[in-house]
């Protein structure tokens, strides 16, 4: 899609899986290791930019990345990502992870926000559609996306600082 094209606007598609955490998933306590927790949802979190640009979709950022509660080896774990906010060529999707034990109650243990850039096969950033926002809930998230992306901003200028005296 070009820049001066008129923007589709489209609802969130929802990507979601599920697994059982097994002892090559866990650090040397028993418990899921967080790094490949992370992947798992960068992983479910691409999906759903895919899903909802049509382009490939690159990582640019993890936010707020919330490990809330531990998950055991044993447990069934379910990742799901939905896009709940649209820059111009970025996108911000939250993800969730939610743990089964023995019964079907779910408890939610991780939650983080994946800013994912659309890009064409050069690995230029692409114009994304824009997000349909229409339920209570796409609101809230959406206010959130906005205030992740003004911190964002502010963060990026910190970093040029870091990089330029290379702190
Ligand atoms: C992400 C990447 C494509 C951005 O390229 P770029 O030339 O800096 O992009 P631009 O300056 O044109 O910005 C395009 C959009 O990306 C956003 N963006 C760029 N860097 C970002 C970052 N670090 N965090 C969040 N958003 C970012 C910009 O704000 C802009 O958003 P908008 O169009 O919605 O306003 C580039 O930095 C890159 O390739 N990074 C490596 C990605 C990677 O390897 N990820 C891990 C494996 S998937």
């Amino acid at each position: 899609m070009q820049e001066n094209e008129k923007r589709l606007k489209r609802k969130s598609p929802e990507a979601r899986t599920s697994l059982m955490v097994f002892p090559n998933d866990t650090n040397d306590f028993g418990t899921m290791y967080g790094g490949r927790l992370i992947e798992l949802m960068d992983m479910v979190g691409g999906i759903c930019a895919r899903r909802f640009t049509g382009t490939k979709a690159v990582t640019a950022s993890i936010e707020d990345m919330q490990f809330y509660k531990p998950i055991n080896k044993g447990d069934i774990i379910e990742i799901t990502s939905s896009v709940i906010w649209t820059g111009t060529k970025s996108l911000i999707i939250k993800t969730k992870v939610t743990k089964e034990e023995y019964t079907e109650e779910k408890i939610i243990c991780s939650r983080a926000y994946f800013c994912f850039v659309a890009i064409d096969l050069e690995g230029k950033p692409v114009v994304v559609p824009e997000l349909l926002v229409e339920s209570l809930t796409d609101k809230k998230n959406y206010a959130i996306g906005q205030e992740i992306r003004k911190r964002q901003k502010l963060e990026e200028k910190r970093f040029q600082i870091e990089l330029k005296e290379n702190l």
